[in-house]
């Protein structure tokens, strides 16, 4: 039987990512109460990083622990890989050794092909398209923080990146309304957006955007990959950081979240970020350990 992958948030059925949830949530009390999870005794996850990551690492490698497996970490520098071993061939042998694998990497293609050859089920840990372990993590802390997020109005203020394209996808699963505020060339890809078009809405204005906003979303203006043409990305981006005044404008008990790293004086303030009546970002940050457990669990023994 071909294994289940998490390649993009919609690999899932919205029943199974609000249960995923909902189990993040309890291995989370789990976890604080000192349980002894063995539910991936075992199991070795493989963790192909061609970009750099702290959170997302250590995520992995301390769930899978936690959970009585293991994880290794690959980097292409001490792989084959990165001497030019095709994807496919690696997807082959790593299937044959491994019980899943981790990858982030630059093209969502390069992911879509190694999953195609691989008899494992493989997490997509970041691509240029789509970071949707973020999402879990994110979706969590608002399920956590406030409750279901149907009907709610989210604000993404920045670059339309792959972040923007997971909550996206996450509007149209979970049903929430999702307004994006970006300059000019940094729109998120059309067809996606075309696609969801009755859940998201496009301006220039982030004060628009976040006008009653119940959570307000912005992730760094120059994501990995796009650092050549930072100076270009830092004037493109002028009038859109997230700070104190712009959060006047959404609801009062409006959340803030930052997937990290944050770049302060950039995207966000850093009086924002540290308020900790608004900003969520800790737990947000925490939270992809346990959500990312309930997705081993789920992928590696079909629970959840
Ligand atoms: N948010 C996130 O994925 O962080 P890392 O790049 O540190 O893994
Ligand atoms: N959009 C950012 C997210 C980092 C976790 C990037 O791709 O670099």
């Amino acid at each position: 039987m071909a294994p289940r992958h998490f390649l993009t948030l919609t690999d899932l059925t919205p029943d199974e990512l609000k249960a995923l949830i909902g189990r993040a949530m309890e291995l989370k009390r789990e976890h604080r109460a000192g349980h002894d999870n063995r539910s991936c005794q075992g199991r070795v996850l493989g963790m192909i990083f061609e970009k750099a990551s702290t959170r997302t690492r250590v995520s992995f490698e301390a769930g899978m622990a936690q959970l009585g497996g293991s994880a290794i970490f690959l980097s292409p520098n001490d792989t084959q890989l990165g001497r030019g071993e095709p994807i496919e061939d690696t997807a082959r042998v790593l299937s044959r050794m491994l019980d899943i694998v981790m990858i982030r990497t630059f093209g969502h293609d390069k992911i879509e092909r190694f999953a195609r050859y691989a008899d494992v089920p493989v997490i997509n840990a970041l691509t240029d398209s789509f970071h949707p372990c973020q999402l879990l993590a994110d979706i969590q802390t608002y399920v956590e923080h406030r409750g279901d997020m149907r009907g709610i109005t989210v604000a993404w203020v920045g670059d339309g990146n792959n972040m923007t394209h997971s909550y996206i996808n996450a509007a149209a699963m979970l049903d929430f309304e999702l307004r994006i505020a970006c300059p000019e060339g940094y729109e998120p890809d059309r067809a996606l957006m075309a696609r969801h078009g009755d859940r998201i809405t496009l301006t220039r204005s982030p004060a628009e955007a976040v006008s009653d906003a119940h959570l307000v979303v912005t992730d760094t203006w120059a994501s990995m990959g796009q650092e050549e043409n930072k100076q270009e990305r830092l004037q493109a981006f002028a009038g859109y950081q997230v700070d104190h005044d712009l959060m006047a404008g959404a609801r009062s008990d409006a959340l803030f979240m930052h997937c990290l790293p944050a770049y302060r004086g950039m995207e966000v303030s850093d009086a924002l970020i540290e308020d900790e009546a608004r900003s969520v970002v800790w737990d947000e940050a925490e939270n992809r350990l346990h959500a990312q457990k309930a997705l081993l669990e789920f992928l590696l023994t079909g629970t959840h």
